[in-house]
């Protein structure tokens, strides 16, 4: 990869991927969850839809966390509380690991029980089973950095550029943030473009029910009998 495409790809789309998210996400909020009925209620195997469900939203929110304070958090504040680079690496490596293997087999339950019915599945599924498929390659390629990691970057050390490429990110610095990621190994890339790709369809899938679900909750919370507020 040349320096451009190292810079579009790892400099430019970020953004892209960010302003979609947000973007979208803001364009196709409504305040209604984005829900189809499709009848997997009464058509898919029960045991193994609700254990998938929790299996893999149990791994994908301490990914979550995970990345968040494992990316963004700068190397100075893990120093300071005491917690050496190889230590803050192999809690990647032990966290993540285990958390991504559970998110894994959870979202394999799922796609499962989802392409059984697959007759009966309405054409409008596609997209939902698209984007699980695509977690799924996100959460494979995830964990195929491990070995990598675990080969190459044991002390730590070799990994801070990818937490220099998040917080450049984050702190609207393209040129460095490419410039970090430019000689890491390909797996983490391709890691990094699927996750991107991720963010970016997020807001024209089911996915969007994250914002929406919650917002519509609270409004009926707020609202119990949906009669519209008084004005004035
Ligand atoms: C823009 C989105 C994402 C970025 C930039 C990103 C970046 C990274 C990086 C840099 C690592 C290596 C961490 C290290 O070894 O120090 C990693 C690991 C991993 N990621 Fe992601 N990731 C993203 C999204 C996701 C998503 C959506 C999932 C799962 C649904 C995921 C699952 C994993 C797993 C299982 C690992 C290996 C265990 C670990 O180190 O935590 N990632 N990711």
């Amino acid at each position: 990869m040349n320096d451009w495409s190292n810079y579009l790809v790892f400099g430019g789309y970020p953004y892209v991927a960010f302003a979609v998210f947000l973007l979208g996400g803001w364009l196709r909020f409504d305040g209604e969850p984005h829900i189809q009925p499709d009848g997997s209620g009464r058509l898919l195997s029960r045991r193994q839809l609700t254990l998938g469900v929790t299996l893999f939203h149990a791994g994908v929110l301490i990914l979550f966390v995970g990345h968040l304070v494992g990316l963004l958090t700068p190397i100075q504040v893990f120093e300071s509380v005491g917690i050496s680079h190889s230590f803050k690496q192999s809690m990647a490596n032990v966290i993540g690991g285990t958390a991504g293997t559970v998110a894994f087999i959870g979202l394999l339950l799922l796609l499962c029980s989802r392409l059984n019915e697959s007759r009966a599945r309405p054409p409008s599924l596609f997209g939902d089973v698209a984007i699980l498929l695509l977690i799924l390659v996100q959460l494979g390629l995830g964990l195929s950095t491990i070995p990598v990691a675990l080969a190459k970057m044991s002390s730590g050390c070799e990994a801070l550029p990818l937490m220099w490429w998040a917080q450049s990110i984050a702190t609207l610095k393209p040129a460095a943030a490419a410039g970090y990621i430019a000689g890491m190994p390909v797996i983490f890339k391709l890691h990094i473009v699927n996750g991107l790709a991720i963010v970016l369809l997020f807001p024209f899938t089911r996915l969007v029910n994250i914002w929406s679900v919650p917002a519509w909750f609270l409004s009926r919370w707020h609202n119990p009998l949906g009669q519209p507020s008084p004005v004035g």
